[in-house]
């Protein structure tokens, strides 16, 4: 059996590798900050993490692009702005918040 620990350890070592660059890769971002005429509208990713358990809720392809790599650039995904819009306001209504412009955009 203890011969074996070698090679459990290099499989160990080729499967855990491509998992952690893969995280190190992806920056998460503490807040992002969307420029609009309204008032720019300060997003705290860093809470709505916390808030919203899964991360594919937001990010519904499952993987972690900018919105804007496919909204406002394939021509089968909706204008940017309606994704925004549509995504930030449905979940603040479901869960009862208030989606005044204000409430977003700040001057
Ligand atoms: C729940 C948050 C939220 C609310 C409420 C909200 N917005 Fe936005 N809005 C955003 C985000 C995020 C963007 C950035 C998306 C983008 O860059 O197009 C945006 C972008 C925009 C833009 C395009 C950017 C620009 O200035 O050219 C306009 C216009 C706009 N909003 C108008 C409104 C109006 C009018 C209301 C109220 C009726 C409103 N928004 C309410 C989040 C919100
Ligand atoms: C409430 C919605 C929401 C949740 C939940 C959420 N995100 Fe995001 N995330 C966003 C938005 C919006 C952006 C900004 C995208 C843009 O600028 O187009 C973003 C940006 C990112 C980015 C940066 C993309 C880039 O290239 O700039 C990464 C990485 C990311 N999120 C990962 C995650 C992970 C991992 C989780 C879960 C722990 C998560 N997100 C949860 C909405 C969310
Ligand atoms: C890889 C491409 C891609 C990325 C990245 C992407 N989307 Fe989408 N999204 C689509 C396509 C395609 C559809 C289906 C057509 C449509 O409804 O616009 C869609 C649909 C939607 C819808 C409508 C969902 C519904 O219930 O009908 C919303 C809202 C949305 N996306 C918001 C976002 C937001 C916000 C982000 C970033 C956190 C994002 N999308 C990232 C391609 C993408
Ligand atoms: C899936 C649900 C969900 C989505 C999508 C979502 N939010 Fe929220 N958001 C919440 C919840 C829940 C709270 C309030 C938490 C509390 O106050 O207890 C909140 C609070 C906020 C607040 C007030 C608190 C603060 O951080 O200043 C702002 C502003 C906000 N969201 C902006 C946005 C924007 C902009 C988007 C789209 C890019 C967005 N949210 C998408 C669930 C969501």
């Amino acid at each position: 059996m203890k011969i074996l620990w070698p090679i459990a350890l290099l499989v160990f070592l080729f499967v855990a590798a491509p998992v952690q660059s893969e995280q190190e890769e992806m920056k998460v971002p503490d807040e992002v900050t969307f420029p609009a005429r309204l008032g720019d509208v300060h997003f705290s990713h860093i809470d709505h993490a916390n808030w919203v358990p899964d991360c594919t809720t937001c990010h519904h392809t499952g993987a972690y692009p900018k919105c804007s790599s496919c909204h406002g650039v394939r021509e089968d995904a909706r204008r940017k702005t309606d994704a925004f819009h549509m995504q930030c306001k449905g979940c603040h209504q479901e869960v009862g918040l208030s989606t005044a412009c204000a409430d977003c955009h700040i001057r």
